[in-house]
């Protein structure tokens, strides 16, 4: 249908005739002469109808001047170089004189146009046009080159790409599962996967070595700017191997696809902290590097004060005093500090203390009065503040203070524009093993059941089961987690033992899990690796701040599709096919 695409049209083709297909992206009419955008994935080219074309053909402007938006067109013309050049634009250099203008398919007034931005509910309701856009085409282009260029790089190294199932049992990691009714066994259910877990695991036990696979997982959880209820891995397994083989090449594979795909360099060794490095300095598992803002405990210098919250947090070996100091801060106004607490309160913060230090040095705070003559001042002392400065002060349990006072230091990050251009990659590694369950009474696995621990007696795990570390690790970028995977558990007693620990009980693990307890038991080599988040990834290389951006056809934070309207209800006999009845609404 066409010679070339509107896009790559330059000063090389002057004097050619081209015939290319598009949409009109814009229109403009000046009387005697029409100048029509045609827009295609490659980019836009100026189409000019005059009176009558160069050959004295039919009279083009009778046709150009029919054009509307998004009409899809046909256009055969002769390039010229152009009298005013288009800096912003690849062919700006260029426009086509039309010879002769065909109207594809008329498309009706739209509900918008690309160029405006009408909201996201209407973009997502009409996806089609949305995607249209040169700034989604190029999003969506980030993406693919960033599938490929992982590919390429996993295919020179050995790695097999092997599909596992959709419909299959529950792989737990840490989120609900969406079940699909068996119509061939009544009352009995397929999970999506959460992610392809237990079979890349007994990929090594069946002799594969190296593993991946672009898998789409499947969580029910809350949706956020990061999270969709189906998502894309990269998803990598290898056999033989300790956590620094896996570290070391995906690292590698990292640093490769950011220079392949934007042209990045980043750093030739990433940076390692400890878990609980991260939460002490940074109140977060993935901290964002670029931030330099970081947490100080003040427990010692407060636990003799008269405010009981500081001291109950103080003398509490579960707790913690962790103080924020930001520069400048004190121009902040009582509104402001006011949002602070609201925005720390999300995170389970009951109250965010602070101090103010005018630019005279006089201290403004509800909690000096609560302090001994001059030891309020050793505390703003030792957390470095000075005049200018505020303080943020969070007390309560360690990790609950870890989590707000965190999330205000990104909060404060962006306000105070402190924000350091450029890229800051780290491993972040020694999870605890288990967190403890307030509400059911019983730990749960921080990363997932399979995931090794650092010490290789179950006497050991059963006796520091608080305190254990595994042997997991996450690689974060720019405060985002993009991966995280562990060296895994390779033998059946100790697999049992973490179910265990878990109260997984006996019958439980045999029905849950004793096809893994079996392959386990012949032979099962040491293994290890870990999945990346490809819409995440493809999200920060494509500068956005939604993985909505980087997926065509995302879900709501509603867990919605707007332009397919699904999820939606099923008639009663395609239920009763499938042995499903729903339950009338409380
Ligand atoms: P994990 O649950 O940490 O590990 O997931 C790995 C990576 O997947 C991305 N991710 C998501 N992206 C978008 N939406 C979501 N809802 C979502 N959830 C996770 C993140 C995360 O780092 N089986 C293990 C991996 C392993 O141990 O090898 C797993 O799934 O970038
Ligand atoms: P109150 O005496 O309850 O008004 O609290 C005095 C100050 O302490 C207020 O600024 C509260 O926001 C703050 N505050 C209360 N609870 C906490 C907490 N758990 N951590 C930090 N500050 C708190």
């Amino acid at each position: 249908m066409r010679t070339h695409f509107c896009g790559l049209v330059d000063d090389a083709l002057i004097g050619q005739i081209v015939t290319l297909c598009g949409w009109a992206d814009v229109a403009r009419n000046m009387g005697q002469i029409v100048f029509i955008d045609l827009r295609d994935h490659e980019g836009i080219v100026q189409v000019v109808a005059e009176p009558a074309d160069i050959d004295g053909n039919a009279d083009m402007l009778a046709a150009a001047a029919a054009v509307g938006y998004e009409d899809c067109l046909r256009i055969t013309g002769t390039v010229r170089r152009r009298q005013s050049v288009n800096d912003r634009i690849k062919t700006g250099q260029v426009e086509v004189v039309a010879t002769r203008i065909e109207l594809l398919n008329k498309a009706e007034p739209l509900p918008f146009h690309h160029h405006e931005n009408p909201g996201e509910d209407i973009r997502l309701k009409y996806r089609y046009l949305d995607l249209r856009s040169p700034e989604m085409q190029r999003k969506m282009r980030t993406r693919t080159k960033l599938v490929s260029a992982l590919r390429h790089y996993l295919d020179a190294r050995g790695f097999q790409d092997i599909e596992t199932p959709i419909l299959t049992k529950a792989t737990p990691e840490g989120a609900r599962d969406f079940l699909v009714p068996a119509r061939m066994h009544p009352g009995e259910f397929y999970a999506l996967p959460q992610s392809p877990q237990l079979f890349k695991q007994i990929l090594m036990m069946a002799g594969f070595d190296r593993y991946y696979q672009i898998a789409r997982c499947f969580r029910d959880e809350a949706l956020r700017a990061d999270r969709q209820l189906e998502f894309t891995q990269l998803d990598m397994e290898f056999a033989w191997v300790a956590e620094r083989d896996v570290q070391d090449l995906t690292e590698d594979m990292v640093r490769h696809v950011f220079r392949e795909v934007v042209g990045v360099e980043l750093a030739a060794q990433f940076p390692r902290m400890t878990w609980a490095e991260a939460m002490r300095r940074y109140g977060s598992d993935k901290p964002d590097l670029r931030i330099a803002l970081e947490l100080v405990d003040v427990a010692e210098l407060v636990k003799d004060c008269e405010f009981a919250v500081f001291t109950g947090a103080a003398n509490d070996p579960n707790g913690r005093v962790a103080a924020l100091r930001i520069p400048g801060g004190a121009a902040l106004s009582r509104k402001q500090i006011d949002e602070y607490a609201a925005h720390a309160a999300k995170y389970g913060a009951k109250g965010l203390a602070y101090a103010k230090i005018d630019e005279a040095g006089a201290v403004n705070s509800p909690v000096a009065k609560f302090f001994a003559e001059g030891a309020f001042e050793t505390v703003l002392r030792h957390v470095g503040a000075g005049n200018g400065d505020l303080v943020f002060f969070g007390a309560g349990g360690y990790n609950k203070v870890s989590d707000f006072m965190g999330a205000v230091r990104l909060k404060a990050g962006k306000d105070f524009n402190l924000v350091a251009e450029g890229w800051a990659p780290l491993w972040v590694t020694d999870f605890p093993m288990f967190e403890w369950d307030e509400e059911e009474q019983r730990y749960v696995a921080l990363h997932h059941p399979f995931t090794a621990p650092a010490v290789d007696s179950i006497d050991d795990l059963r006796a520091n089961a608080r305190t254990a570390v595994s042997r997991g690790y996450d690689m974060v970028l720019n405060g985002n987690e993009i991966g995280g995977g562990s060296i895994r558990i390779h033998r059946p007693q100790m697999q049992a033992a973490v179910f265990d620990l878990l109260g997984i009980g006996a019958d439980e693990q045999r029905a849950k899990f004793g096809f893994l307890l079996d392959a386990l038991k012949y032979g099962a080599p040491p293994h290890g690796g870990i999945a990346f988040g490809i819409d995440r990834i493809a999200a920060l290389m494509a500068g956005t701040e939604s993985i909505r951006d980087v997926i065509a056809f995302p879900k709501t934070t509603g867990a919605q599709c707007l332009m397919t309207d699904a999820p939606s209800p099923i008639a009663d006999a395609q239920l009763a096919e499938v042995h499903v009845q729903v339950r009338p609404q409380a």
